[in-house]
């Protein structure tokens, strides 16, 4: 199993605290904000590890992950070079993930939750597994409409979410799924959605998700960098 870390975009949600360095690099707690979906993976044996950012910032994830030795795994480099969506910066991994699976995660994701399980049962699976998180503010991210624990389908920030659960920033995927981006449009803001991704699979009927139990945020805005310190100071991980 293949690990990838999206790590690249704008950060202009995070302004100006990202106008002279990459959001992943920000600091959650007492490491850097990449450190904890790096975290996800190797505790969950992944460690093969690419590193997709904007072309901008690629020293510094450089400098701070090298050939990855210190966290006991190996971190490759590909630069996005126009932020043209997570799917795009995800089909850039193609040949690094040749014909095995991957579990992507979204460099500003922090789960409290141990998916270990998760991740090594989904090893030579076939479709994509997604992780969902039943939060107030799930218009805020991808909502699943949901039918007991099928998945019928995902819309991206909705005005009027079908339900309550949010879909985070975790995906495992076959190799299918470069095929599956190959075949998308751009959607309304010109970018390649990682949302139609999962439609995509939930059409062909071959996307399973598990429910979070533990507390999981995204860390691209104030209020969710700020609570992304509260989880990590519990989490106390990579104590280094
Ligand atoms: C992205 C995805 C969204 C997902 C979220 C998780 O949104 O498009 O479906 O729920 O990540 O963090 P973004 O944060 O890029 O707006």
């Amino acid at each position: 199993m293949k690990g990838i870390i999206l790590a690249g975009g704008e950060g202009n949600r995070l302004k100006p605290l990202t106008e002279v360095t990459n959001k992943h690099l920000l600091p959650i707690y007492n490491q850097p904000m990449i450190y904890y979906p790096l975290q996800t993976l190797l505790k969950a044996g992944v460690n093969d590890i690419l590193v997709v950012s904007g072309s901008k910032h690629a020293g510094m994830f450089l400098q701070l992950l090298g050939e990855g030795d210190k966290f006991g795994c190996t971190i490759h480099y590909r630069v996005q070079e126009h932020a043209a969506g997570i799917a795009h910066a995800l089909s850039l991994t193609r040949n690094f993930v040749g014909n095995e699976n991957c579990a992507v995660i979204l460099g500003d994701n922090i789960y409290e939750d141990d998916l270990s399980k998760e991740i090594h049962d989904f090893d030579g699976k076939e479709g994509a597994h997604i992780f969902l998180k039943e939060l107030d503010d799930a218009n805020r991210f991808g909502v699943a409409e949901l039918d007991g624990d099928k998945v019928l389908g995902i819309e991206e920030k909705p005005k009027h979410p079908k339900s309550n659960y949010a879909v985070t920033g975790l995906y495992l995927y076959d190799s299918d799924v470069f095929d599956v981006i190959a075949g998308l449009n751009p959607s309304r803001r010109g970018e390649y959605e990682i949302t139609d991704v999962n439609n995509a699979y939930i059409k062909k009927g071959n996307l399973t998700a598990s429910v979070l139990q533990k507390r999981w945020t995204d860390a691209g805005t104030f209020e969710s960098l700020y609570r992304a310190n509260r989880i990590a100071r519990d989490l106390n991980t990579f104590k280094k």
